[in-house]
């Protein structure tokens, strides 16, 4: 005899998700959704086109790409060791990956894309930083314009904008090839000048990348740099030119800014504008959007030579917490049904399978039941999901060829032919334009 209660027939076990990879429930998909949705309709209004890669590559171009000494390569990446693969812990090596391997920028020199997707960091989870996190990524490919640099930070401002969410919106340049060398030349002589005061960290940093050294949160390395040479004034006349257009530009669209010189960013690729959109309200995780120009990297990964870039991403989860702080009781609803059918009986069931079948054919969201439950319990389970009617066939409504339609909300009934055929479904369409809800 079959058993409802498994179909094999050996010791259950208790397997929980790994630490720092969380399921997003079915109660939070509607914020997901309406995040995404928003974001979208904005890069559709900005002129961007969808790309989407594989989240596994081969460990070199993150290697490559991001560089040796960060974070993220030294000590993030899940990595198959014995195939030299990678899960993608960022989208923007990737996705340039994939602009040059299928030759997109010989179609169009210009190439506007964003995409949206799991990023994969093995580092220490908390309160909005996760292992597995999703990233909504954009990038321009083909253009040096500093007007596209501020109107790509007006896409995140834009997007908050519309979410109700309130970040502030730091800015500084990381020079070019040309200028940095001497910069770094200056820094790590500030630095050398207080070895012993810093971190041993920062004192093995600044051999490496002491720009890196900018970036470090020890309380007493961040006393010591209070008065480190600011980038901004060993940019070259390009780069300082550029910077300030870029400042121009941002301006113009009225989009608020401060200048922060310690920016360094977790990734090596950038070069001039670096942006970060910043919270008070997440805690330590204050990085809600970050990006930057990184015109070698094309380059770099074996593209056209001089071809730059900029991009920026999105921390999603970030921006669901504020989504969810700024509007805790909104937003939780996934969309009404149109119509649950309450079928009593075993004829009722079958009548409301197959009717259940033919409404959603022709477009309606419907809910059943099919486990026998009593009107009164199918009426509960019809109000838990918000559906606007439900309609009842019981023995009587069958032998009667009229079932039962409830406006649940005012309560009203009225009978309807149990054949909702053409006539009928264009009565359901006028209930339902009629009682849509507020
Ligand atoms: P990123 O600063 O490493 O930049 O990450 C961008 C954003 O992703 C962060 O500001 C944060 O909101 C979110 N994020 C990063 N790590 C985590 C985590 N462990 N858990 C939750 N959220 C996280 C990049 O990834 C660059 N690829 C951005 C870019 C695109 N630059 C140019 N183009």
């Amino acid at each position: 005899m079959f058993s409802v209660n498994s179909c094999r027939e050996e010791n259950s076990v208790n397997i929980k998700a790994l630490k720092g990879f969380k399921d997003i429930l079915p109660a939070e998909t509607p914020l997901w959704q309406e995040l995404e949705t928003t974001a979208r309709a904005i890069f559709a209004q900005y002129n961007f086109d969808e790309i989407r890669m594989p989240l596994l590559e081969e460990t070199a171009l993150f290697q490559r790409a991001i560089g040796d000494t960060t974070d993220i390569v030294e000590k993030e990446m899940y990595t198959f060791a014995d195939k030299q693969q990678t899960l993608r812990p960022e989208g923007t090596a990737s996705q340039i990956r994939a602009v040059i391997e299928n030759g997109l920028l010989v179609q169009k020199p210009v190439q506007r894309l964003f995409t949206i997707g799991p990023m994969f960091r093995h580092e220490r989870p908390q309160k909005g930083r996760l292992r597995q996190f999703h990233q909504l990524n954009i990038e321009v490919l083909g253009s040096e314009s500093a007007l596209v640099d501020a109107e790509l930070i007006s896409i995140a401002a834009l997007l908050f904008e519309e979410l109700g969410i309130t970040v502030s919106l730091e800015l500084n340049s990381l020079g070019c090839p040309q200028c940095r060398p001497a910069y770094r030349q200056a820094l790590l002589a500030f630095i050398d000048e207080r070895h012993d005061h810093f971190c041993s960290d920062c004192r093995r940093r600044s051999s490496s990348n002491p720009l890196r050294v900018l970036d470090c949160k020890v309380p007493d390395c961040r006393g010591q740099l209070s008065a480190a040479p600011s980038i901004q004034e060993w940019l070259c006349e390009q780069c300082s030119a550029h910077f300030t257009e870029v400042q121009e530009g941002l301006s113009r669209l009225g989009i608020d800014f401060s200048l922060n010189k310690f920016m360094v960013r977790g990734l090596d690729y950038y070069c001039r504008t670096t942006f970060e959109f910043l919270t008070g309200d997440l805690g330590a995780q204050a990085a809600v959007a970050a990006g930057g120009r990184y015109d070698g990297l094309v380059e770099l990964l074996g593209g056209p030579a001089g071809t730059p870039g900029i991009g920026f991403a999105m921390g999603m989860e970030r921006i669901i917490l504020l989504m969810q702080q700024a509007a805790p009781d909104l937003r939780r609803m996934r969309e009404p049904l149109d119509i649950f059918i309450a079928g009593i009986g075993d004829a009722g069931q079958k009548k409301a399978h197959s009717l259940a079948w033919e409404l959603r054919r022709d477009g309606y969201s419907v809910g059943v039941d099919y486990e026998g439950r009593s009107l009164k319990a199918q009426m509960k389970l019809a109000d838990r999901e918000h559906a606007f009617f439900v309609f009842i066939i019981g023995d009587d409504e069958l032998a009667a060829g009229r079932g039962i339609l409830r406006n649940m909300r005012d309560r009203d009934a009225e009978q309807l032919e149990l054949e909702l055929k053409a006539e009928a479904f264009h009565r359901l369409d006028e209930f339902l334009s009629v009682n849509q809800p507020e």
